[in-house]
């Protein structure tokens, strides 16, 4: 076959990079701290199985069609359930089931979003979304977040010069309220409020990403923003986070206006209706609140060992807030470090991360680097921290 040449391809893609589980079978043999993925016993297989069985016993006739079976409706009925825990109050036609929430964050983008359009972000923010947004064709602007989370107080100024025709408006306002990734922190309620007003008085949509929301370590939840300001805030969370990844499925939850527009833009039709089916039967037979317990326990003994082993390997010598949920922990070095240089480093060492810059729209070499405690045990955990803090170590000495 011959060789497609690079103008064959769309401009779209100019400049996107691969980051993420696409490019998570790189270096095998490393520890992965970069992988910001389930750790391996968090799966319920043997119940995962027998749902499974249970959906093409008694629904397969109709889970194998293209229309699906029962567990489309059931499944809309928990979402609408648990979604009170985040004091979302909504009716299941507010809710659509997507093949993940990145193909939910794509699907809002291209329906809200015509090319050129504005739309801000988070700095760091997911690169996820990122590529979403780029692929989208948006003009992105970045604003930064500290220890509470996304610096309303710049969203609004930004927006009194929008209004004054200084700026464009965005379309919408990309946000990570509960454990940010790769920043760990979350939005305090008091700029929860403030945003959804601010989209109310400037007409624009926030998109709330709430893919951590239930891996919660010390049991408090904030409410989300969605729950200020419903008719401004498209919400979406995901399974993969609390049954799997593998299974592609999560939600949208927004008015069923916009809704109805993502159905058009959706054109791969229904998410998979055999594995709603599948997950339908397994939330059915699971005690959810046990389910969590296991789980939640196991990440926070992660988070609990990662920072113990930054704490003995580094000291005082780097920063960082401690992940209340989640997957991350975000870690800022003396700014001389250049943590892309690092990587490489750490590469040879045994051991990955991703590097700040993966998360800024600059693209630029930053001090700072995401850890994933998601994934590895906590004998692993340490000796991947060791292993960075030698390498630092090494960095240091030739920089200062
Ligand atoms: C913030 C955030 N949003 C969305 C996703 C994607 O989740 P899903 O597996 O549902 O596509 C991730 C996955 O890492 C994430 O970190």
């Amino acid at each position: 076959m011959e060789k497609l040449e690079q103008y064959q391809f769309s401009k779209r893609f100019d400049g996107v990079p691969l980051i993420g589980s696409a490019f998570a079978g790189e270096h095998p043999g490393l520890i992965p701290l970069a992988f910001g993925f389930p750790y391996p016993n968090s799966f319920s297989i043997d119940g995962l199985a027998e749902a499974a069985v249970k959906a093409l016993k008694s629904e397969g006739t109709e889970a194998l069609q293209y229309s699906g079976g029962p567990g489309q409706k059931k499944i809309l009925e928990w979402i609408r359930e648990r979604s009170k825990l985040r004091s979302i109050q909504v009716d299941t036609d507010q809710i659509m089931v997507t093949s993940g929430s990145n193909q939910g964050i794509d699907l809002v983008a291209r329906t809200l979003t015509d090319p050129g359009d504005s739309v801000w972000v988070e700095a760091p923010v997911y690169f996820g979304a990122l590529r979403a947004f780029y692929l989208a064709q948006n003009e992105l602007t970045a604003f930064p977040v500290d220890e509470a989370g996304l610096r309303v107080d710049l969203i609004e100024e930004a927006l009194i010069e929008a209004s004054e025709g200084k700026r464009p408006m965005p379309k919408f306002i990309y946000v990570l309220p509960n454990y940010h990734n790769p920043a760990g922190i979350s939005l305090s309620v008091e700029r929860r409020k403030k945003l959804a007003e601010l989209a109310y008085t400037y007409n624009f949509y926030i998109i709330e990403d709430d893919a951590y929301v239930e891996l919660n370590f010390d049991g408090e939840f904030l409410p989300s923003i969605y729950s200020f300001g419903p008719e401004r805030v498209i919400y979406m969370s995901t399974f993969s986070k609390i049954v799997a990844p593998g299974i592609r499925m999560a939600w949208i939850i927004s008015d069923p206006e916009v809704l109805n527009r993502i159905k058009i833009v959706k054109t791969e039709g229904l998410t998979s209706v055999l594995m709603q089916e599948v997950v339908s039967c397994f939330l059915e037979k699971v005690d959810f609140a046990e389910h969590l317990k296991p789980l939640v326990a196991g990440y926070r003994m992660r988070r609990d060992a990662m920072v113990q082993a930054i704490n003995d390997f580094f000291g005082d010598e780097v920063s960082f807030e401690k992940p209340e949920g989640g997957f991350f922990l975000w870690l800022t070095f003396p700014e001389k470090i250049d943590t892309t240089r690092l990587l490489h480093d750490a590469v040879e060492a045994g051991v990955s991360f991703v590097d700040g810059k993966s998360f800024y729209l600059d693209g630029k070499p930053t001090n700072n680097l995401r850890l994933a405690f998601s994934f590895c045990d906590e004998a692993q955990i340490r000796e991947a921290i060791q292993t960075l803090a030698k390498v630092y170590q090494k960095q240091k000495r030739s920089v200062c």
